[in-house]
């Protein structure tokens, strides 16, 4: 256990955890619940490690109050969970479902009773299959159904909520989904991840302006950044690394902050970036209150001319398969430096580069709150005789990003609250069951919930911030 500078974290941080729907729900045929696109591709033989499905994960949706109940045990002051859109709008379209909503509701009131603030994300991947079908991401109307629903969501749930998370990870949406086809709904074409990508910003922008209407709540969306360096100083390698970058990190902070798309991608998408139009840019780019930033690892990027290079140089380049689209695109390979510590996820970690992401976004796009509205790590975690969970590797991974936070903030950025990935071991998308997250075990036999050591410390953590 580190000593943590803990005195940069004002009374009012928020302190939190998060979850995902498709990720703890279950219950997927209760509550007149529809299909979404993950319970497609689940389902589809090959997709998910093991065969994995979402359908009874840890089945949450019945197990609400003894979830709450743990939240209240942690000392947490927010929650962040995300909305089932098939539960809310079966297809996607049309009046709402009153199921759904009772849901979220029981949800919502449960949290505020336990004095824990709620933080809902209203889409967090689980696009109604109906949606799927007429094109997705990749057609603009799903724009405009994402705004009614997110309009739906906030006329039944705006009286209690103060702040709203509009889309979880774009960035995953359109390119795991629609360009290196490892997430739902699994399709591979670089134009059409483009598209996602655009519609996907526009759908964002349509829902701030209707919910704006309902609410005076904050509102933010959630992006996945992360640092990307390049593997040398070799023009070749430095030019993938800012093409990566470009793709992972300006193509979604440049029209948020800057009613723009980055000029060196848009002239590598051949001219546009979807169809955006000066009209589109305006309605994404409005005023948002704060920014929620997921942050895992920092990736290293080399040119694929430079591979052997760079394993001359001590650096392991993982080609074993081919590579995916978008590195195809760009020539480019991911890197891992030797003698880095990985998880079990295999990312690297450094949380150093939390602190350089956080200072970069403050000095080149603006000085709103940041959220960390994700950070946590899959460890090799399992039950000892005791039965207990001693994950210590987890452990130091929140103390170090923890303390890398409080630096970024002795540095002048504005933090507001940080959430860590994930309360509850969860279906981790194509990973299935087989990476575990959580702070709390999830016997998936007998659905029984095991805080470990890290649910501990977390929770000393936060009460030595109440008392400082
Ligand atoms: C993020 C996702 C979240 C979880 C973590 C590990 O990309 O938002 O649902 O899977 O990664």
């Amino acid at each position: 256990m580190t000593n943590l500078e803990l005195g940069n974290f004002g009374q009012d941080f928020l302190w939190g955890t998060a979850t995902a729907s498709y990720q703890i729900e279950g219950a997927i045929a209760e509550g007149s619940r529809g299909r979404s696109i993950w319970d497609t591709f689940s389902h589809t033989p090959g997709k998910v490690i093991n065969g994995d499905t979402g359908d009874v994960a840890c089945d949450h949706y019945n197990r609400l109050d003894e979830d709450l109940e743990l939240l209240a045990d942690l000392g947490v002051a927010a929650y962040r969970f995300s909305i089932a859109w098939p539960r809310i709008q079966p297809d996607g379209t049309g009046s709402p479902n009153q199921d759904g909503i009772d849901f979220y509701s029981r949800l919502v009131d449960g949290l505020l009773e336990r004095n824990i603030t709620p933080v809902p994300t209203i889409y967090h991947w689980d696009l109604p299959q109906g949606l799927q079908d007429k094109g997705g991401w990749k057609v603009r109307d799903t724009s405009y159904r994402f705004a009614d629903y997110a309009g739906i969501v906030t006329e039944a749930l705006g009286d209690r909520i103060t702040q709203w998370i509009t889309l979880n990870e774009p960035w995953c949406s359109a390119w795991l989904g629609y360009a290196i086809g490892v997430h739902a709904p699994g399709e591979k074409n670089i134009a059409d991840a483009v598209s996602a990508t655009h519609h996907l910003l526009l759908g964002h922008g349509l829902a701030l302006q209707k919910m704006r209407t309902l609410t005076d709540a904050q509102i933010g969306i959630t992006l996945n950044l992360s640092v990307v360096r390049p593997a040398s100083q070799d023009q070749a390698d430095t030019d993938v690394a800012r093409l990566v970058d470009g793709n992972l990190n300006r193509i979604f902070l440049d029209p948020i902050f800057k009613k723009s798309y980055p000029a060196d991608l848009v002239e590598h998408y051949g001219g546009t970036i979807g169809e955006a139009t000066k009209e589109d840019l305006d309605i994404i780019g409005q005023k948002i209150d704060f920014l929620g930033v997921n942050f895992y690892f920092p990736s290293t990027v080399v040119a694929r001319q430079n591979i052997d290079k760079a394993r001359s140089n001590g650096l392991y380049v993982d080609t074993s398969n081919e590579p995916n689209l978008v590195d195809a695109d760009f020539g480019s390979a991911g890197v891992h430096r030797m003698g880095v510590k990985r998880t079990a996820m295999d990312w690297e970690i450094e949380a150093g580069a939390l602190t350089e992401l956080l200072v970069r976004v403050h000095d080149d796009y603006s000085n709103l709150p940041i959220m960390i509205t994700e950070n946590g790590c899959a460890a090799h975690d399992y039950v000892n005789p005791s039965g207990e969970v001693i994950d210590d590797d987890r452990v130091e991974y929140l103390e170090s990003h923890i303390q890398a936070l409080s630096n970024a903030i002795a540095k002048g950025v504005d933090v507001s609250g940080y959430f860590v990935w994930s309360l509850l071991d969860n279906f981790e998308w194509a990973y299935g069951y087989s990476r575990r997250f959580g702070i709390v075990w999830i016997d998936y036999e007998t659905q029984r919930r095991i805080p470990k050591r890290s649910f501990h410390r977390y929770k000393e953590i936060i009460a030595a911030t109440k008392e400082a």
